[in-house]
C-alpha cells in the first residue's frame, strides 16, 4: 500500500515532446505498479536504454521493461493495431513479457485509410505542411470527432468490424478517390489484413477505467505517460502545428475515465535545451553551428521518423507556460550532460515582442516567430557528467545553471537525467521522488 500525492504522478512533457518522457518512465516504472498512457498513438517514439538494449516503444508503456508492471492503453488514444501486433512481436523476441498490457475497448483504431489521409494531405499543403508523422493520427481524431471512428471494442468482434467497415469505407473511399486521387480500399482485402490483429488483441481489450480505479483504490503506484509535449497540445500548443490530441495533464482523465483528483504530482519533462521535429515556431531555435553542435551530441534524430530534431537553448518561457497549463509540481530535467564543453549556456527567460519584453507566450502563439528571446548567458562547463549520480558530483557551474533554470520556470527540480540508462539519474536531495526507490 502505497501513500501520498507522488504515488499518483503523472510524467508530462514541457516542451515539443521528445524530452526524454520513456527514460524517466522507465527510471521510476521499476517501483510502480502500473503505467498508463491516455493520449497520442503511435506518432509517439519513446526511447528506453536497458545496458545494451535499446527499445523504442510507439504504443506501449515505458513500463512494459519493468517486469509485472501493469500497462494500460486509455480510451484518449489512437492505436494502429497492426502497428501495435509487431510492435508487441518485436518485444516479445527481445525477451520482454508483454502479458500485463491491457486496452480500452473505447480507444480509437487507425487503419490504413487513416495513414493514407495524413500524408496525402501533407503532400496536399506542400510548403504548408504541419510535418506530421505520417501515421494517421490527425485522420483518426478527427474520423472520431465526426463519430465514424472505429473503436478497439469493435475492432477485436470480426461481425461488429464487418459491418462497422462497411458502413464507414464508402465515404473513406469517395474522399480518398475525389479529393485525393488515391485508388481507395476494398473492404474484403482490409478485412482480411486486419483479421491477424483482430484476434492476437481481443483477450487485451478490457475496461480500462475500472481496472484503474481498482488498482487506485488497493493503494498501488500509477505512473501516467504523456506522449508528445505541452507545446503540441491541440488547445495549448502552437496551433496549427500541433498533434492531434490533448497533451496536458487534464486530459489523463478523459483518456483514462477516471476523475482529475487522482492525480497526484505532475512532473514536466525537459531538456536541458529544446528540440522540436516538423514545422512551427521555436524562439530559441539554433540553426547553425551551435545547433548542429547540440544535435550531434544530443543525437537529435526522431526516434519514430528518423528526421533530424530542430536544436535550440533552453526556454524558461515555454517552460513557465508548461508549468501552468499542467499545473507541474516537479521538474526532471533531462539530457544536462550533452551541454557539456560548452563555453557559455544560455537560457531565455523573457522575450522582445513588438518592442516590449514579455515574460509569458504572446497571446496567439502563432506570433512566437516574431518574438526573440532575451537571454540570461551563463558560465558553461568542460566535465563530463554522464557518470554523476548525486548533486555534489555535478561541477559548480552545472549546478548553478539548474539553480538559475529552477528560478525562472518556477518550479522545483525534481529529477535530473545525466545519460539515457537508468543510473544515470540523480534524484536531488528534498524531492519528492526521493522516498519513490
Ligand atoms: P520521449 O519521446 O520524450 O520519450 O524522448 P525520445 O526517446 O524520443 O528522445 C529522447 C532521447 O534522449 C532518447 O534517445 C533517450 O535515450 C535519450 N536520453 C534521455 N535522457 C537522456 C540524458 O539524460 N542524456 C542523454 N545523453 N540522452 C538521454
Ligand atoms: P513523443 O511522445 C516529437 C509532432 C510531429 C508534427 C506534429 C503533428 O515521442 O514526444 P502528428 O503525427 O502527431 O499529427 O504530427 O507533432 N510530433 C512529435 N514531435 N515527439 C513526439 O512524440 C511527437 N508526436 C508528434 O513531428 O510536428
Ligand atoms: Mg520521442
Amino acid at each position: 500500500m502505497h501513500t501520498g500525492k507522488a504515488n499518483f504522478l503523472a510524467v508530462m512533457g514541457a516542451q515539443w515532446g521528445d524530452e526524454g518522457k520513456g527514460k524517466i518512465i522507465d527510471f521510476l516504472a521499476a517501483r510502480a505498479d502500473v503505467v498508463a498512457r491516455f493520449q497520442g498513438g503511435n506518432n509517439a517514439g519513446h526511447t528506453v536504454v536497458v545496458g545494451k538494449e535499446v527499445f523504442k516503444l510507439h504504443h506501449v508503456p515505458s513500463g512494459i521493461l519493468s517486469p509485472g508492471t501493469l500497462c494500460l492503453l486509455g480510451s484518449g488514444m489512437v492505436i494502429n493495431p497492426v502497428v501495435l501486433v509487431e510492435e508487441l512481436a518485436e518485444l516479445e523476441r527481445r525477451g520482454v513479457d508483454t502479458g500485463s498490457l491491457r486496452i480500452s475497448g473505447k480507444a480509437h483504431v487507425i487503419m490504413d485509410y487513416h495513414q493514407a489521409l495524413d500524408q496525402a494531405n501533407e503532400i496536399f499543403l506542400g510548403a504548408k505542411k504541419i510535418g506530421t508523422t505520417g501515421r494517421g493520427i490527425g485522420p483518426a481524431y478527427a474520423d472520431k470527432a465526426y463519430r465514424r471512428g472505429l473503436r478497439m471494442i469493435d475492432f477485436v468482434e470480426p461481425e461488429r468490424l464487418r459491418k462497422r467497415l462497411a458502413d464507414i469505407l464508402p465515404l473513406q473511399n469517395r474522399i480518398l478517390q475525389r479529393v485525393y486521387d488515391h485508388p481507395g480500399y476494398d473492404l474484403e482485402e482490409l478485412l482480411e489484413r486486419c483479421r491477424p490483429a483482430s484476434e492476437r488483441l481481443r483477450p487485451l481489450v478490457e475496461d480500462v477505467s475500472l481496472l484503474l480505479e481498482q488498482q487506485i483504490s488497493r493503494g498501488k503506484r500509477v505512473l501516467f505517460e504523456g506522449a508528445q509535449g505541452t507545446l503540441l497540445d491541440i488547445d495549448h500548443g502552437t496551433y496549427p502545428y500541433v498533434t492531434a490530441s490533448s497533451t496536458v495533464s487534464a486530459a489523463i482523465g478523459t483518456g483514462l475515465g477516471i476523475g482529475p483528483h487522482r492525480i497526484g504530482e505532475v512532473l514536466g519533462v525537459a531538456k536541458a535545451y529544446t528540440t522540436r521535429v516538423g514545422e512551427g515556431p521555436f524562439p530559441t531555435e539554433e540553426s547553425g553551428e551551435q545547433g548542429r553542435r547540440l544535435r550531434e551530441r544530443g543525437f537529435e534524430y526522431g526516434t519514430t521518423t528518423g528526421r533530424p530534431r530542430r536544436c535550440g537553448w533552453f526556454d524558461a518561457v515555454v517552460a513557465r507556460y508548461a508549468a501552468r497549463v499542467n499545473g507541474l509540481t516537479g521538474l526532471a530535467v533531462t539530457k544536462l550532460d550533452v551541454l557539456t564543453g560548452l563555453e557559455t549556456v544560455r537560457l531565455a527567460e523573457g522575450y522582445r515582442f513588438r518592442g516590449q519584453t514579455i515574460r509569458e507566450l504572446p497571446v496567439n502563439l502563432a506570433d512566437l516567430s516574431d518574438c526573440e528571446p532575451v537571454y540570461r548567458d551563463m558560465p558553461g562547463w568542460g566535465e563530463e557528467l554522464t557518470a554523476a549520480r548525486s548533486l555534489e558530483d555535478l561541477p559548480a557551474a552545472a549546478r548553478a545553471y539548474l539553480e538559475a533554470l529552477e528560478e525562472s520556470v518556477g518550479v522545483r527540480v525534481a529529477l535530473i537525467s545525466v545519460g539515457p540508462e537508468r543510473s544515470q539519474t540523480i534524484t536531488p536531495p528534498g524531492s519528492y521522488l526521493a522516498g519513490w526507490q
